[in-house]
């Protein structure tokens, strides 16, 4: 049986593969999670008490880290300050946690020769045109656009060469946008979806043509567990579910699911350098470690994560209306 060590396990998508590696393997995991505003405890309901252990704690914490990668065998490093628009207004949060928080844990990591395996973004690679038939992949040069992601870029930055000049035996994914339950109301589906329980009408930035590849976060972690098993060590792999949608047809989709006119959103102030699309070619993860994506209808997805929303107003309740008076001063 082996012990994994998850980061940000009380996150969104930490909290999923939390549920998702515990189902689906033998292993026994401990969760480094600070609980900042995007943590929650909740999300980490319904564990198996004897293979699943909780700590609170900073990842900038040297003896901490030391003390709990040291138990280990896997890290596997999830947490980050991960919203965009918060970066815009106060980037700080986003170097200590993205930056000296990745440098803490592959220092102990490389310290006590334990496996690492680090989750960044597509957001690395900056933006695409809306007709570019390119994709991302592996080689695509990193070209990040906001602090939120500069400061990921700079962490994966960090784990290369810490494989490159101490052989730390690490592996890094770059996955798409996730959607599904358990992501914070700030992030741009729930919002919406709780918006419209709330009757506020959705927002969406600009004229909405941005585009974003959805991936359900099951996907997610049976990506991340696969390239724990089987990745190559030293190795980047893209994880995607060929998901595209421009921002208007999410919010479309959304108001028809929950029985509302096709226009009845705001458009509201863009996001200053709002990346335009982002498009993963993910066909290393799938042709060489053999992954393939489980979740591909996104109109079934949308309709369960409303769902979920629904009736689970007492897990977002708590963080709406802060989250919406924010948003409100920024005009967005
Ligand atoms: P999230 O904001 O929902 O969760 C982040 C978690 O990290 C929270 O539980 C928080 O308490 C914890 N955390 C923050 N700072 C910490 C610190 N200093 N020490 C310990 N714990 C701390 O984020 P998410 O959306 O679940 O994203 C998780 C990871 O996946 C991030 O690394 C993000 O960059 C990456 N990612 C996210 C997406 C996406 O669509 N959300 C896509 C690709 C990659
Ligand atoms: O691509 C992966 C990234 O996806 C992750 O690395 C990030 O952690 C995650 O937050 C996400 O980043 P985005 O900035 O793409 O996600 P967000 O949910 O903030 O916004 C998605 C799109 O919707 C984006 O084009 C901005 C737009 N948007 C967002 C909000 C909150 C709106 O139009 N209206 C909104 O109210």
């Amino acid at each position: 049986m082996q012990k994994l060590l998850v980061t940000g396990g009380a996150g969104f998508i930490g909290s999923n593969f939390v549920h998702y590696a515990l189902t689906n393997t033998d292993s026994s995991i401990t969760v480094l999670d600070k609980l900042t505003y995007a943590g929650n405890l909740a999300s980490l309901q319904g564990l198996p008490e004897d293979r699943f252990t909780f700590v609170q704690g900073d990842i900038c914490d040297n003896g901490l880290v030391d003390t709990l990668v040291q138990e280990t065998d896997v890290v596997v490093h999830y947490a980050a300050e991960s919203h965009n628009d918060n970066s815009l207004h106060d980037p700080r949060p986003f170097l200590d946690t993205n930056i000296i928080g990745t440098y803490t844990l592959i220092e102990a990591a490389r310290k006590h020769g334990k496996r690492f395996h680090h989750i960044s973004t597509d957001e690395v690679y900056g933006d695409l045109e809306l007709d570019d038939p390119e994709r991302f992949t592996e080689s695509t040069p990193y070209n990040p656009s906001s602090p939120y992601s500069s400061t990921k870029a700079g962490s994966d930055l960090l784990v290369r060469a810490w494989v490159r000049s101490f052989g730390l035996q690490a592996t890094i994914s770059n996955c798409s946008n996730n959607y599904g339950p358990y992501q914070h109301v700030e992030k741009f589906i729930p919002r919406q979806i709780t918006n419209v329980i709330d009757g506020i009408r959705p927002k969406l930035y600009g004229a909405g043509e941005n585009v974003r590849d959805w991936i359900h976060a099951n996907d997610h972690s049976s990506a991340v567990l696969t390239i724990i098993e089987k990745g190559e060590i030293g190795q980047t792999y893209l994880i995607g579910a060929d998901g595209e949608k421009n921002n208007k047809e999410v919010v479309e989709l959304i108001l028809k699911h929950m029985g509302q006119p096709a226009d009845a959103y705001d458009q509201v102030i863009d996001r200053p350098g709002h990346d335009l699309r982002y498009a993963i070619d993910s066909s290393r993860l799938r042709t060489e470690l053999g992954w393939e994506p489980k979740f591909s209808n996104f109109d079934q997805g949308i309709e369960a994560t409303i769902a979920w929303y629904r009736e689970n107003e007492a897990w977002w309740r708590p963080q709406k209306a802060e989250t919406e008076a924010k948003y409100k001063v920024q005009g967005q």
